[in-house]
């Protein structure tokens, strides 16, 4: 067992360097599969959730090369088989894109049901809307989702919630499907964008990303031979955002797209912090005890649900009593009892959470119930007085590239330690 040791206060000082997105990245490694060719993904952040979408593209026929530590290459010409690996499939989320790049490709999967982390509920009811208002038969028995449509047919679907999932799914599923889909009530996220973006340079014709209609017209054949650059993690920009702010540190955040962050700003300028955008680069800092605030986690262009931990870090030493109403997930809140083991005193009664601040935090053991939540508790540990240990990093892996050695380069005193 892994755990991180780390020794607080510190005040983070310096740059770093913010990594490609994960959710774009386990998005565009199943879209690759709609092509009939090689491509090269540049900006591939190396973490384990990636790693484990390139074994199940590989156990389905795909050839992958890693050029760089940050650079594939991607040969999906010759796919030998309709059935994924279920022991691979059911570990982690993402792997729902894999049924509709699956049914675009080959007309036909079968996929365990999809892991990740435990935040609640996570139906795929709109998915599956999408694929069979396209045409498809899904089946859900035994832990185990059968889809078949050989002739997807373009069609309106409009989607009863807004979710990133069955919006780039279903447009997975529709880039080559005779004729036009419209999606409407579509999730507006950056790393939608980016996955039309990557289609689009593959030979899709996919219009109005980033808006809440995207129509999609469907073409015979993906060509591949480009390459493609990964969109800069959002989530990752804002866990340093909000890092330098509860460490009382100043830090330049590059290699961001800053129009991703407006509301992480927004908020970050309302509690008292300081930011300067420099469009491409980011710089925090914040000097005194933040303000209290009041957040609800809303679909992009609102308070992102994957920073609302981190946040709540910030909250728990700020100056009264702050409230965070949690829209997306029912289960979010677990690393408040974790915060409240260092000195934090918050209350969460089911999606939202009092955060009456505290001046400081104490270091303490801490277990990370998912991704997000671990990063809040390096962020503690951080800013707190004396040692706390991050236990659970398997979490962490799965989305954040080197984090320790991130952190470390801006002041941290942080390390991983094997038990
Ligand atoms: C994506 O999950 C992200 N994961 C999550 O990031 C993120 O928290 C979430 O979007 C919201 O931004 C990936 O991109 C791999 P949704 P996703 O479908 O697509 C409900 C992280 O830490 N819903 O937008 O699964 C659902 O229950 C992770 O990086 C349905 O009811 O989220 C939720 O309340 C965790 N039926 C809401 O919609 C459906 O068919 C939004 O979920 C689909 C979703």
């Amino acid at each position: 067992m892994e755990k991180l040791v780390i020794t607080g206060p510190t005040q983070l000082k310096g740059e770093v360097h913010i990594s490609g997105a994960k959710n774009a990245a386990v998005a565009i490694l199943p879209a690759t599969l709609l092509i009939d060719g090689i491509c090269t993904i540049e900006n591939i952040p190396n973490i384990s959730d990636v790693k484990l979408s390139c074994e199940i593209l590989e156990a389905l026929g795909a050839k992958i090369t890693w050029n760089t530590p940050n650079e594939i290459t991607v040969d999906t010409r010759n796919i030998t088989t309709t059935k994924a690996p279920l022991n691979l499939t059911s570990k982690f989320r993402a792997s729902y894109y894999i049924i509709g790049a699956m049914l675009g490709r080959m007309g036909e999967i079968e996929v365990g049901m999809p892991g990740g982390c435990k935040l609640g509920a996570r139906p795929i009811d709109q998915h599956i809307k999408g694929f069979e208002i396209l045409g498809a038969d899904v089946t859900v028995e035994k832990g185990k989702i059968y889809a078949k449509g050989k002739k997807l047919k373009g069609s309106n679907i409009y989607m009863d919630i807004v979710s990133v999932g069955a919006t780039i799914n279903v447009m997975l599923a529709s880039v080559l499907a005779e004729g036009t889909t419209i999606i409407d009530n579509a999730a507006k996220e950056p790393h939608i964008v980016d996955v039309a973006n990557f289609l689009n340079t593959m030979g899709a014709d996919i219009r109005g990303a980033g808006t809440d209609v995207i129509k999609i017209n469907g073409v015979k054949k993906l060509n591949g031979n480009a390459t493609y650059s990964v969109v800069p993690d959002q989530i990752e920009a804002g866990t340093f955002m909000l890092a330098a702010v509860a460490s009382k540190g100043d830090l330049l955040i590059k290699n961001c797209i800053t129009k991703h962050l407006e509301s992480i700003t927004a908020k970050i300028l309302e509690i008292g912090g300081n930011v300067e955008d420099y469009g491409d680069s980011i710089r925090v800092w914040c000097k005194k005890r933040p303000n209290k605030a009041s957040i609800k986690t809303l679909p992009y262009p609102g308070f992102p649900t994957d920073l609302q931990p981190q946040m709540g870090v910030v909250l728990s030493m700020a100056d009264g009593t702050s409230i965070i109403n949690e829209s997306i997930w029912e289960s979010r809140f677990q690393y408040t009892e974790e915060l409240n083991k260092m000195g934090a005193k918050i209350t969460a009664q089911g999606k939202t959470a009092f955060f009456e601040g505290v001046p400081k935090l104490y270091g303490a053991p801490v277990y990370s119930s998912d991704l997000r939540a671990g990063a809040a508790l390096i962020i503690a540990g951080i800013a707190a007085n004396g040692v706390t240990e991050v236990y659970n990093l398997e979490h962490i892996d799965r989305g954040y590239e080197n984090i320790e050695e991130k952190f470390r380069k801006i002041g941290a005193k942080i390390e991983r330690i094997k038990e």
